[in-house]
């Protein structure tokens, strides 16, 4: 628990859930390879790409890239599968990832490697209570993380990423709209101090990033004082205080290809060190602090949840089809709503930032 204070969030009981440890997959080099070599054939037979966020791990990532698949955040993963043409999606993330695949998708076939990878964010914000703050302040704009449910996104006017979310709410704003933000409340309250605009937070946390250490960070900052702290805006506002850059997983990655320094401390999950060191081979990345003060770290900078995406599940899944994401579609014809929303500003945003503005 972190014990860096955020106004305005909304003191609602969230649902206990368990974390699991996390484990990642080990595999001796034949097996490893015996099932990529399987992985790809099956993709080729079921007309199937795969698609794997920054977070997982980097035989999936490597071999995403290699099968024509595509590695990245969250939004792009939706962008990508929506405009790919095959006829199945292989997700591997977590299962918000899935689901909004899907909605997007819903003509085509979602399989994930498993089904169980959740997120805290998810889970702790549970649609009915959602649904019933949302009847309380009919005032307000209905804005949520990607990170929910598919029946959470169903009650929201607009979806936004950590790429996005900053765009979405300035633009909010100055239509003068006030908003009610779910689930992340560090995200929120960054987003709120970075607009002026007027925010109600539910009282979410990932477990991941809630674990960097303001104090710790600091101390290892005057250790290396030439390096540059990348900070994921899911952070407590003690370690986001400290950044040299602020930004979602794309834009971390982006800062460390482009940036003249040649040492990063970084405070996400750990998974994406592999696209890092990828686009900066020669530059030295170093992990945030999760467990200083005598604290010991739950998930120490890797998210327990991603860590459950594999080679033999994802194998699996391709030979017997298990796994299948299924979003009721009463449901997901509301919750495509605020996803295309956001898909089509973001659309919107780049056609004027490259000035290929056409609408
Ligand atoms: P991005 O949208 O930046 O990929 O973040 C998703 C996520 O789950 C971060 O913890
Ligand atoms: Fe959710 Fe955090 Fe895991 Fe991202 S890293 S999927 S926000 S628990």
């Amino acid at each position: 628990m972190n014990l860096d204070y955020i106004a305005g969030t909304i003191q609602t009981p969230l649902p206990p859930f368990a974390v699991p440890p996390t484990v990642v997959e080990k595999l001796e080099p034949a097996e490893r390879d015996a099932l990529r070599a399987e992985i790809r054939t099956l993709l080729a037979r079921e007309n199937a790409v795969l698609v794997a966020h920054y977070y997982t791990e980097p035989a999936l990532q490597s071999l995403a890239e290699e099968t024509g698949g595509y590695v990245s955040d969250s939004l792009d993963m939706a962008r990508f599968g929506h405009e790919h043409a095959a006829r199945t999606l292989v997700v591997a993330g977590v299962r918000f990832m899935g689901e909004t695949a899907k909605i997007l998708n819903p003509e085509k076939r979602v399989l994930m490697p498993e089904l169980q990878a959740e997120c805290s964010l998810d889970l702790g914000c549970p649609p009915d209570t959602f649904s019933a703050l949302c009847d309380q302040h009919p005032d307000r704009t209905v804005v949520v993380y990607a990170n929910t449910s598919a029946a959470v996104k169903a009650r929201a006017d607009w979806m936004v990423t950590s790429g996005s979310a900053l765009d979405v709410v300035s633009h909010l704003h100055a239509q003068g709209q006030k908003i009610l933000w779910a689930p992340d409340k560090y995200l929120g309250d960054y987003i709120r101090k970075n607009t002026g605009a007027d925010m109600l937070l539910w009282n979410g946390a990932c477990i991941v990033h809630e674990e960097f250490k303001g104090h710790e960070l600091a101390a290892l900052r005057q250790q290396y004082p030439d390096a540059k702290v990348l900070v994921h805006p899911e952070s407590p506002p003690s370690v986001i205080a400290l950044a040299d850059v602020v930004s979602s997983t794309t834009g971390l990655i982006k800062a460390v290809k482009t940036m003249s320094a040649q040492r990063f401390i970084v405070a996400t999950d750990r998974g994406i060190f592999y696209k890092m060191q990828q686009a900066a081979p020669h530059k030295q990345l170093i992990e945030a602090p999760t467990a200083g003060n005598g604290a010991t770290c739950r998930s120490c900078a890797h998210c327990p949840w991603m860590a459950m995406n594999g080679l033999r599940k994802l194998a699996a899944a391709l030979r017997t089809g298990a796994n299948e994401v299924h979003v009721p579609a009463d449901i997901a014809a509301r919750a495509v709503v605020p996803i295309k929303r956001l898909l089509e500003f973001s659309a919107q945003r780049q056609r004027v930032v490259y000035g290929n503005n056409d609408a």
